[in-house]
């Protein structure tokens, strides 16, 4: 039988906005939080785990029969046909301690290896984005707007930096970047940034590594405003990650090939 996707889509909308109303009680008393080193550049405090699991509670309530895969307690298995929730309760860790605004919750729903929809709202921007098939690309429950521009030079291609890879393989596609008069743009938060590819506020967005958690969200939101996307999901991306770009039509081909991937139409 044919999943129906609307209850899930409406439900995530209002679970992420729950979720970052939590978040954001932590984050207004960030003095309290006892952070943890995961890794090298890589925190994580109570405020994470426990956003999460609140997702968790309220989605195993709702959908029993979905699979659930977040970026602090991973992932459930998952048999053919059942969908799975893709969680990173906060995005933008480090701007989100540093008491900086560019964070966000993402929720994305993936069914038989293709993302249906996901939402990605940041607390204290008051943003919600959302889309996905079937459902359009809204900001705040308006449609997007894409960006204007159609080269490079015309707008900013944000990225992100994770120590999971070398500093020269992240270095790599920005000198073709800024020979050709582009510009780059980072705050902390993949799934925020983009989003406001989606949104029209940057012309694309590049990453060596990202993981699903932390991009399915947005690319979602990416796909429904009838922008490019490489394909993230190809593999083993659900659960390894892999590279990011995405962009307004007119410049991706562009920054595929910075990204050293074969040419693609
Ligand atoms: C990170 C952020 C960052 C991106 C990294 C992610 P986190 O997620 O999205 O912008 O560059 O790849 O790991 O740790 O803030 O949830
Ligand atoms: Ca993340
Ligand atoms: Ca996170």
């Amino acid at each position: 039988m044919k999943m129906d996707l609307k209850p899930r889509f409406d439900f995530a909308l209002t679970l992420v906005q729950e979720a970052g109303a939590l978040a954001l009680g932590y984050f207004n008393d960030l003095e309290s939080l006892t952070v943890q080193s995961k890794g090298l550049q890589d925190m994580a405090s109570e405020a994470d785990l426990n956003t999460e699991l609140r997702i968790k509670a309220r989605l195993a309530e709702a959908f029993p029969e979905d699979a659930f895969f977040g970026e602090e307690t991973g992932a459930m298995a998952i048999v053919p046909g059942q969908g799975v929730w893709v969680v990173d309760p906060i995005d933008g860790t480090q701007p989100f301690l540093s008491g900086l605004s560019s964070w966000c919750v993402s929720i994305a729903f993936v069914l038989d290896g293709v993302l249906q929809f996901g939402t990605v709202f940041a607390p204290v921007r008051g943003e919600l984005f959302a889309g996905g098939r079937g459902f359009p690309a809204t900001l705040n429950g308006k449609p997007v707007k894409r960006h204007p521009g159609r080269s490079l030079r015309e707008g900013l291609v944000a990225t992100g930096y994770s120590p999971r890879v070398s500093g020269a393989q992240f270095l790599g596609p920005f000198t073709g970047l800024l020979e050709q008069g582009g510009m780059f743009f980072r705050d902390g938060s993949g799934a925020l940034n983009l989003a406001y590819v989606a949104a029209g506020r940057f012309l694309g967005y590049m990453e060596p590594h990202i993981n699903s958690w932390d991009c399915l969200g947005a690319i979602a939101v990416i796909e429904a405003a009838g922008l490019r996307v490489n394909d993230f999901l190809v593999g083993e991306g659900l659960h390894k990650g892999g590279p990011i770009v995405a962009g307004v039509p007119e410049v991706f081909p562009e920054l595929m090939r910075l990204n050293g991937f074969q040419a693609e139409r």
